[in-house]
């Protein structure tokens, strides 16, 4: 019997090239591999943003529409939404009754999303109870499929610890073996930044949205930062100092493509604004299949909520196992 993992994105709206690159197509790679999960943790979306829903269902959709246009294959993947199993709200208040409540204060990440809301809301941001729930319910997540591992970036291994801890302490409690310790799986580090050559985000307004026309792509493409000592097509270039264009031919060229540019770029013989324009046309290459395919489920959005209300099922069936069990182990009426 194969592994099974489970992983999670919140959903922040249409992907860009840095999911991509950095989380999907790692899950991509490893559903051929494991018993794979994948869903759409819009929970968690509100435990930020509780009172902006008006988008939540849209971002949902497109979140999913982005996967399986990249690759995530739904036959062979269960591809679901988190609210729509219940099943985690319940474990998720066995987990709470058994996790100290400085585990979570601990939570490095949570310290930093309380960080950016008090510099967004000022004084009057919150830290809701759901908050600081955060790790709980995301434990309830990896748990609730008793994965053994979970593919995640960095940024999100300490919350794979606390899973570990609490399913450690939640099998010493009642004398049992029944919860893995889920192992993390880390994603490749995604080495593209964004055009300005900051971290690619969709609030910093540098990002290349998976989909963005060819036509914006392009346009996109063409603020990319270069080498910024230079001025004419004539002066001899530093590809090595070109801040996000040639970065990004190390990504999506070929060696002999990535030669000949820090050759001509060199020799002065290259000027930014062509070597933009033939980058753009490479990324847009590159991507078309991709966009090809999200076009097409755009416009079979049913087809899109067959696919969920099928993962739905086959996570609920997971789920409902799992936690029959767990009810038994605490002993519940
Ligand atoms: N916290 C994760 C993120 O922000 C999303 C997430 C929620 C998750 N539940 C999960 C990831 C369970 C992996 C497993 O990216
Ligand atoms: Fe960068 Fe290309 Fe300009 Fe050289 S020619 S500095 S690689 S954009």
């Amino acid at each position: 019997m194969s592994q099974l993992i489970v992983s999670g994105m919140r959903p922040t709206g249409k992907l860009h090239l840095g999911h991509y690159l950095g989380v999907i197509q790692n899950w991509v790679e490893l559903q051929h591999k494991y018993n794979s999960y994948f869903f759409v943790a819009d929970w968690h979306a509100l435990t930020t943003k509780y009172d902006k829903t008006e988008e939540l269902k849209n971002d949902v959709l497109n979140v999913v529409m982005d996967w399986l246009a990249s690759g995530i294959d739904p036959k062979i993947s269960t591809i679901y939404v988190q609210s729509h199993i219940p099943e985690i709200a319940e474990l998720n208040v066995y987990l709470g009754m058994v996790t100290p409540q400085n585990w979570v204060e601990r939570d490095p990440t949570l310290k930093d999303m309380a960080k950016i809301l008090r510099t967004k809301e000022g004084a009057n941001s919150q830290i809701s109870y759901g908050l600081m729930g955060y790790p709980v319910l995301m434990s309830a997540d990896i748990m609730m499929m008793n994965a053994d591992a979970v593919p995640v970036g960095v940024d999100q291994v300490a919350h794979i610890e606390i899973t570990r801890d609490i399913a450690r302490r939640f099998n010493n409690i009642y004398n049992t073996e029944f919860f893995k310790e889920p192992q993390p799986i880390l994603n490749h580090c995604s080495l593209i930044c964004g055009l300005d050559g900051n971290k690619m985000g969709k609030s910093f307004h540098n990002d290349i949205k998976i989909s963005d026309t060819a036509e914006e792509t392009a346009k996109k493409v063409m603020t990319a930062i270069t080498d910024r000592s230079r001025m004419r097509k004539t002066d001899l270039g530093h590809p090595d100092e070109c801040e996000v264009a040639f970065k990004y031919w190390k990504i999506f060229g070929t060696e002999e493509q990535i030669a000949k540019v820090r050759q001509e770029c060199e020799k002065g013989e290259r000027g930014c604004a062509d070597c933009k324009r033939e980058l753009g046309a490479l990324i847009n290459e590159k991507l078309a299949e991709i966009r090809e395919k999200r076009l097409y489920y755009e416009n079979h959005i049913d087809e899109v909520k067959d696919i969920l209300a099928e993962g739905d099922k086959k996570a609920r069936i997971r789920a409902g196992e799992v936690l029959s069990q767990v009810r038994d182990i605490v002993k519940m009426y």
